[in-house]
């Protein structure tokens, strides 16, 4: 079997916060965890579940209490190598306002390469690469106040993609966005997961987003209950609940049908799977 090359490894990490009265907040609790290169891992998880605190620590925006994190072979520990690593982990967080930093587009793309002294010719292919990748580059000219929600992390997804990351982690990149917005954040990614094989972990608390990706992490409390591949983790219909998560529509829709004697595959997770099951369903009913 082809061994897969590691892009970030977190081994035995926890993370200890205190908080206003002096008190220790454990927000990650012993987790261990390998995501590798090429990969598109969801992390899902209720609210204080320690989401962020896992994903700031891939980009040495924190940095273990206890444990390791690994990035591209650099211990984030080792304080030589912060910046070595924060070039090959772009981060895109939830509000696009905050991201933007220039008032035309293409500024705003080129800052961080401009922060780097990567010389101008370059930067200009740069910008150019990342608007076109992330199919934004009508806009290179304009100011991005006038942008929708979904244009403006796009916008930011390029000013990430401008450093030419490894992998890019996306800390609720939807949560601010009309569906449509959501849509073109989802698309963008998928897109610069398969064309460029940049990794991407996507924090969300959209199951739909979870659905697609090639493994799912869910934390609670500061622990990583578990992982597995979308379907190991959204057929599991009553445990997802009982911890208080969603799961995707069509995952429900058919456990209930499922329950209710409708004779379905038990492992349906997407809205095209439960539509095929109950044309199938349907025709033999017919017959
Ligand atoms: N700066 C901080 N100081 C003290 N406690 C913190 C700090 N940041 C987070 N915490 C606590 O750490 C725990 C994990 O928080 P974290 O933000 O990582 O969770 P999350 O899963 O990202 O939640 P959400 O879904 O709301 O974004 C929570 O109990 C939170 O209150
Ligand atoms: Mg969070």
């Amino acid at each position: 079997m082809k061994s897969k090359e590691t892009m970030i490894e977190v081994n035995h990490l926890s993370h200890l916060y205190i908080d206003e009265n002096g008190n220790d907040v454990r927000a990650l609790d012993d987790v261990s965890l390998s995501i590798h290169r090429g990969e598109f891992v969801a992390i899902i998880g209720t609210n204080g579940s320690g989401k962020s605190t896992l994903a700031k620590h891939f980009n040495v925006l924190l940095q273990p209490t206890e444990g390791h994190v690994n990035v591209c072979g650099y211990d984030t520990l080792d304080g030589e190598h912060i910046w070595d690593i924060r070039q090959h982990v772009g981060m895109v967080f939830q509000n696009p306002d905050n991201q933007i930093v220039a008032a035309v587009v293409e500024e705003d793309v080129a800052f961080g390469p401009e922060n780097l002294g990567v010389p101008s010719a370059e930067i200009r292919k740069r910008v150019d690469d990342a608007l076109a990748a992330v199919n934004m580059t009508d806009y290179a000219e304009h100011g991005p106040h006038l942008l929708s929600g979904g244009q403006k992390q796009r916008i930011a997804i390029a000013g990430v993609l401008a450093m030419k990351p490894d992998c890019i982690v996306l800390d609720e990149p939807t949560a601010m966005l009309d569906p449509k917005g959501r849509i073109e954040v989802l698309e963008t990614i998928h897109k610069l997961n398969k064309e460029e094989g940049i990794t991407i972990v996507l924090i969300t608390h959209f199951m739909e987003e979870a659905v697609t990706a090639d493994r799912v992490v869910v934390m609670k409390n500061g622990v990583k209950l578990q992982e597995g591949s979308p379907r190991e983790i959204f057929t599991q219909v009553d445990t997802l609940k009982g911890l208080g998560l969603d799961v995707p529509v069509a995952a429900e829709v058919a456990f209930k049908l499922t329950q209710q004697g409708v004779d379905i595959p038990q492992d349906i997770i997407t809205n095209d799977e439960l539509g095929n099951a109950l044309i199938n369903y349907y025709a033999k009913e017919a017959h």
